[in-house]
């Protein structure tokens, strides 16, 4: 394989390059690179890191533990220290270990879940997020981070989806890149403050039917290369270190035997070089899924297929030691797959210092340090998205406010993945509303009901707490296992208990705000018409209170633009802004009454669009204009538009730019994003704002996978979301 195996490590003060070191190792010592196990077979760190996991349940022995490469989930700079000492001292070769962990959206310092994240449209800020993660995790001891996650994703039924940047490709793809930028800056090597990032889940997770998890995918090479490959894609041309597999089938095949995906796709075509981890469990998981008979045939298909490290089960312990004896495994693809592993470390330094970054004493510094919260502040305020204000926001300090409703003091702000958080340290909404009002006093304080359950007596609280105040702020939303891994609902509205918490404070006739934490977008109905103003506030993560508290007082404006849309209602999920037309479209001049593309019940529009998002301000967009209604390979055009704040607040606006190919070979989507900015208007101020289209923006995939552009007609869009455009004509000549 690659050139790396020439490259020298120094071990016991000896130089040794990493295909000798091969050399040196026996069989079994190979294998048990390729395993990967959880803290608890490492409990004991905090004395001597010593091996006391239940070692039986997986049929492995001490010696395949001991040698073993990698670990998982295990953070906290002493803990990590002992374990990688007792590791050494008892590894032949002393070969160290890595440290992998899942650090999504945040380490201590939790930042708003992805999902928010996407909805800020802020790269910078979305790498300086992933930049502290790493600073936190790798004095901690971590070494890797299984993120980002960049599934594209079209159905909030799937908890996973607030993992995710949305539902658009472009934009995946640069969250992917901001991400990876900010895990591994640019020298892994020689920034212990950086850890390897390993993008997931390959592929097409975000595909299940139904949005169920772990369930069947099924897309055209098509639609997986257009719309769910180009953020993997992104995350590796940024350098991403590792990969890990997808737990579902992708072409009849689940992804972790998957070689047309893994060897032919992911190493042949795109040249990956790096580490390709399972998923948990997921070697193991080709049995129930159909491919392999018993957990030998299911570690030959995953090796083949070109999987690393197995993550969490020991199809590849107890196999491929016998495999390789009965010829039907190539003892060479182990050799790659440690070399891939050894390379890994030597890039993070690991054979000079085991150790890297994790240091105690600096980890009190660093973790949950005051810069830190103030940037996952930031994020937040940028996350937040304003949809619905009929005059009521912002808040006025000198207001008696009731904060009512199962997250008025609810800690749960951080939202899944966010195991290394501290949910003590969560500031909760109603304190942060408190230290906003003149008068403390001036606040009401009540619950309303639980999440899932309601007592008369909350109900009584709330109600007295309502009617003593001028508006009612309603804390509603979902509880962190909700959504997540495992966490799909069919019914994506609140729970029952909270809309009809909703419907009684109606009738008391106040001015009412609901501010939302939640990870997926919802069916708003009992909702959206009965509240005054809405802020999705997603799980905004460890400052989430003060951030809400802050533009519900106008101390910042909201600026957050959904990037997956709000479904009507849960019918028409999976639906997404760049779907294409249909033979019978709604609302076409020569339509029928009938026969169209639409339900009888039900409207075909999302409630809330791709790019929606309101402010405490105007934009006014005006003399939207072309450079020329032709443009050529050589010739890009500019399309560029008058940008007003017609308010009375500062604001920041983001203008959005979309493509409609009219004619292709194969069929386009209505519009697909193509570039946006994000602009700071003072009141009154006017910006120009100018964007270059170019021939490659407009390449696609075709009918034979050839990636090219089509002669012809085009529109270009521009508006301050998905659906509210100003379109411009031009055609591409070649
Ligand atoms: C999840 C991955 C995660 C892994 C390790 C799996 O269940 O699907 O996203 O990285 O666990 O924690």
């Amino acid at each position: 394989m690659s050139n790396e195996t020439n490259q020298t490590v120094q071990i016991g003060g000896n130089s040794i390059t990493l295909n000798d070191l091969i050399g040196k190792m026996t069989l079994d010592e190979k294998i048990a690179q390729l395993i990967q196990l959880a803290v608890p077979f490492y409990e004991g760190a905090e004395d001597a890191g010593l091996i006391t996991g239940p070692m039986e349940s997986l049929g492995i022995t001490e010696d395949t533990v001991r040698n073993s490469g990698s670990v998982l989930g295990m953070a906290g700079a002493k803990d990590v220290i002992n374990v990688q000492r007792t590791h050494l001292e008892n590894n032949r070769l002393g070969i160290p270990l890595l440290m992998m962990a899942d650090i999504v959206h945040g380490f201590k310092t939790i930042f708003p879940v992805p999902l928010a994240i996407g909805c800020s449209w802020d790269l910078p800020l979305a790498e300086l997020s992933a930049e502290i993660a790493a600073k936190e995790a790798a004095v901690s001891g971590v070494h890797v981070t299984y993120a980002p996650m960049v599934d594209l994703v079209r159905d909030p039924r799937w908890g996973r989806v607030m993992e995710s940047t949305g539902e658009d490709p472009y934009l995946n793809a640069e969250f992917a890149r901001a991400f990876v930028r900010g895990f591994q800056g640019t020298d892994l090597a020689g920034d212990y403050d950086r850890v390897a990032a390993c993008v997931k889940h390959f592929a097409a997770y975000g595909a299940g039917e139904a949005g169920r998890d772990y369930n069947t995918v099924d897309l055209s090479e098509r639609q997986l290369r257009e719309f769910y490959l180009p953020g993997y894609k992104a995350a590796l041309d940024e350098g991403c270190e590792m990969v890990m597999t997808s737990f579902n089938t992708v072409d009849g095949i689940p992804a972790t035997g998957n070689s047309n995906l893994m060897r032919k796709l992911l190493r042949e075509e795109w040249g990956f070089d790096g580490i390709l981890i399972s998923d948990w469990g997921a070697v193991k998981e080709l049995i129930a899924h159909g491919i392999a008979a018993d957990e030998t045939e299911a570690a030959a298909k995953a090796l083949k297929a070109g999987v690393d490290i197995e993550m969490m089960t020991s199809c590849y312990a107890k196999n491929l030691a016998d495999l390789v004896a009965k010829n039907e495994i190539d003892e060479a693809l182990i050799d790659e797959a440690v070399m891939r592993i050894l390379t890994l470390k030597k890039k993070l330094g690991l054979f000079e210092n085991p150790y890297r970054a994790a240091n105690p004493e600096r980890e009190k510094e660093i973790v949950f340090c005051d810069d830190h919260r103030a940037a996952s502040f930031e994020l937040a305020l940028k996350s937040c998205v304003l949809l619905k204000n009929e005059s009521v926001l912002p808040l006025q300090s000198g207001q008696k406010i009731a904060v009512i409703g199962p997250f008025a003091q609810s800690g749960d702000l951080l939202g899944p993945w966010s195991w290394t958080g501290s949910h003590d340290a969560v500031v909760r909404l109603a304190d942060s509303i408190k230290n906003k009002l003149s008068q403390p006093s001036s606040l009401l304080v009540a619950a309303g009901c639980d999440i899932e359950s309601s007592t008369e007596e909350q109900w009584q609280e709330a109600r007295a707490a309502a009617e003593a105040a001028d508006v009612i702020v309603l804390a509603l939303g979902e509880h962190s296992d909700m959504s997540g891994e495992a966490g799909c609902r069919a019914n994506i509205q609140l729970p029952t208990v909270q809309l009809e918490l909703i419907r009684k404070l109606k009738a008391l006739n106040k001015p009412m705000v609901a501010v939302l934490f939640n990870g997926r977008p919802l069916d708003l109905h009992g909702v959206y018409d009965e509240a005054d103003a809405i802020l999705e506030a997603w799980f905004p993560g460890s400052e989430g209170g003060n951030a809400v508290a802050e533009l519900l007082f106008g101390g910042a404006n909201p600026s957050g633009r959904l990037t997956m849309s709000f479904p009507y209602s849960v019918g028409q999920v999976p639906v997404y802004y760049n779907a294409f037309n249909t033979g019978r479209p709604q609302g076409a001049a020569d339509a029928q009454v009938r026969y169209v593309s639409q339900y009888l019940d039900i409207p075909n529009e999302p409630l809330l669009p791709f790019g929606f998002g309101l402010s405490y301000t105007e934009y006014d967009y005006s003399e939207a204009s072309i450079s020329s209604d032709t443009m050529t390979a050589e010739q890009p055009l500019t399309v560029t538009v008058k940008l007003t704040n017609s308010g009375k607040v500062a604001g920041e606006e983001t203008v959005q730019l979309y493509v409609r190919d009219i004619s292709g070979e194969v069929v386009r989507p209505v519009k697909e994003l193509k570039d946006f900015r994000k602009v700071l208007l003072q009141p009154g101020e006017t910006q120009e704002i100018e964007f270059t289209l170019t021939e490659s923006q407009l390449r696609y995939y075709h009918s034979d996978l050839q990636h090219f552009s089509d002669a012809g007609e085009f529109l270009a869009f521009v508006g301050p979301n998905s659906k509210q455009t100003t379109a411009l004509s031009f055609k591409l000549v070649k």
